[in-house]
C-alpha cells in the first residue's frame, strides 16, 4: 500500500524513519507492506536516505492513485487546510500531528472524510506519542467524561521541570526544548500556552462530540514563571505545571489554560522533562491518566504511524468519529473555584492582606527581600480577582489546583 508523507520537518521525518525501521512488525498488522512512495517538501535533501521519493509536486500526490493513504506533518494552517481537504475529497486518508488545523477545522474535514468513505485521524495531535485520542473515542465509551486534565505541552513541562530542578534560566531552557526538537516554530505557542489551548480545545470537542472554539478557552502561558515562584511553590511542598482543562459542573463547561501549583498527591505532580500526563474522570471509571512523551520526533511519529495503520486497515471505510460543528458555550470561569498563591510587597506584621483575604495564611520565609506571599481560601476566581484589586502591593497569582 503506497503512502505519501506531506512536511519532511522533524515528525515527518520521524513518520519515515518509524515506517520504515518498523516495516515488518506494521506489515505484520497491517496484512500488506506500507511503502512511502512520496515526501512532499520545497526542500531539497541531498544525500538524505529517502532523497529519491522527495518531490515538491503536490498534485503528482493528488492524482496518484495508488497512494491510499497521506500523512500531514507540514504543521500550520496553510497550506496544509487546503492539501488535507483536496486529498479527503478524492478519497485518501489523511492522517496528521497538526494541532492547530485539527482544533480550526477538525469538524469540517471529518464531514468531507465521512462523505468520501475515508479516514481522517489525528492522535499526535495532543500528546505526541501518547495514545489518547482513540482510547477517548473507542474505550471510555461506557463513561460520562466530566473532567479531562492534562499537561499537555511536552516544552514547558521540559522548561518548568528544569527552571525547577535546576534554578536554569528561562531563556537557555527554551534553547534546549529547541535543539531538541521539541518546540514549535514559533515558540510564543508553547510558552504561551496556545499549544496546550488548542489540544484541550480538541479533547473538550471529541468528549461533547460538539466544537469547543479554542478562541473561547482562556490561556494563560509560563512566560511570567520566575525561579521565586519555584521557591514559593516549594515552600508549600508544591511544583508548578502548566495545565489545560475541560470541566463539567452541573449543565455547565468550562475550560482553560494556566500554570496551577499541585500538591504531591495528584498524578499530574510526578509528570516531568518532556512527558506529558493527561487525567480523564469518569463518573463510573473515575480517574485514568495517560503518560508518556508529549514531543519529540519518534515519538509523535509514532502515534502518526498508529493511524496509517489504522487507516490502512480501514480503506474504503467512512469516518465514524463525532464531532459537530455546533458550538459548545463555554460558562465564565470566574465561577470556577481555587484557592491561589500570592505574592504581595510590603512587610507581612503591618500589611492588611488578612482584612482583604480573611482566612489567608502567610508562608513562613522570605525568598525576596521587601515581598511575601500567602494562600487564599478556596474562592471563585471572580471573588479572588476583585479581592486581588484590592490589595496594596500586589505582585502576581498563581491557582492552586
Ligand atoms: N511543541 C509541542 C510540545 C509539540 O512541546 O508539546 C508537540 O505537540
Amino acid at each position: 500500500m503506497k503512502v505519501a508523507i506531506l512536511g519532511y520537518g522533524t515528525v515527518g521525518g520521524g513518520v519515515a524513519d518509524v515506517l520504515f525501521e518498523n516495516s515488518e512488525e506494521i506489515a505484520k498488522r497491517v496484512g500488506e507492506e506500507l511503502d512511502v512512495k512520496y515526501i512532499l517538501d520545497i526542500r531539497k535533501f541531498p544525500g538524505d536516505r529517502f532523497e529519491a521519493k522527495i518531490t515538491d509536486d503536490f498534485n503528482a500526490i493528488l492524482n496518484d492513485e495508488e497512494v491510499l493513504i497521506a500523512c500531514e506533518t507540514m504543521g500550520g494552517l496553510k497550506p496544509a487546510y487546503d492539501f488535507t481537504k483536496a486529498l479527503l475529497e478524492k478519497g485518501k486518508s489523511v492522517c496528521t500531528s497538526n494541532k492547530e488545523l485539527v482544533a480550526a477545522h477538525g469538524p469540517e474535514l471529518l464531514a468531507i472524510a465521512k462523505k468520501n468513505n475515508c479516514q481522517y485521524l489525528f492522535e499526535a495531535s495532543v500528546g505526541g506519542g501518547i495514545p489518547i485520542i482513540r482510547p477517548l473515542l473507542d474505550c471510555l465509551t461506557a463513561e460520562k467524561i466530566d473532567e479531562i486534565t492534562g499537561i499537555l505541552n511536552g516544552t514547558t513541562n521540559y522548561m518548568l521541570t528544569k527552571m525547577d530542578r535546576e534554578g536554569c534560566d528561562y531563556a537557555d531552557v527554551l534553547k534546549e526544548a529547541q535543539e531538541k526538537g521539541y518546540a514549535e516554530r514559533n515558540p510564543e505557542a508553547d510558552v504561551e500556552g496556545y499549544d496546550a489551548c488548542r489540544k484541550i480545545a480538541i479533547l473538550a470537542s471529541l468528549n461533547y462530540q460538539k466544537t469547543v472554539h479554542y478562541e473561547d478557552i482562556y490561556t494563560e502561558g509560563i512566560s511570567k514563571i520566575t525561579k521565586e515562584d519555584f521557591d514559593y511553590a516549594g515552600l508549600l511542598g508544591k511544583n508548578i505545571k502548566l495545565l489545560g482543562m475541560c470541566k463539567e459542573i452541573g449543565s455547565k463547561k468550562y475550560a482553560m489554560v494556566a500554570p496551577f501549583l499541585l500538591d504531591p498527591e495528584n498524578p499530574l505532580y510526578a509528570v516531568n522533562d518532556v512527558f506529558n500526563g493527561i487525567l480523564v474522570h469518569g463518573n463510573m471509571v473515575d480517574q485514568v491518566m495517560f503518560y508518556g512523551r508529549g514531543a519529540g520526533k519518534l515519538p509523535t511519529a509514532s502515534a502518526v504511524v498508529s493511524d496509517i495503520v489504522e487507516e490502512a486497515k480501514s480503506i474504503g471505510k467512512a469516518s465514524d468519529i463525532v464531532w459537530d460543528d455546533e458550538e459548545v458555550a463555554l460558562s465564565d470561569k470566574g465561577e470556577l473555584q481555587f484557592a491561589y498563591l500570592v505574592r504581595v510587597a510590603g512587610n507581612v506584621n503591618t500589611h492588611d492582606f488578612k482584612t482583604v483575604f480573611p482566612g489567608a495564611k502567610e508562608l513562613n520565609a522570605e525568598i525576596l527581600a521587601g515581598e511575601f506571599a500567602f494562600e487564599t481560601p478556596v474562592m471563585p476566581e471572580k471573588e479572588f480577582l476583585d479581592r486581588f484589586e484590592k490589595l496594596s502591593g500586589a505582585i502576581k497569582y498563581i491557582r492552586i489546583k
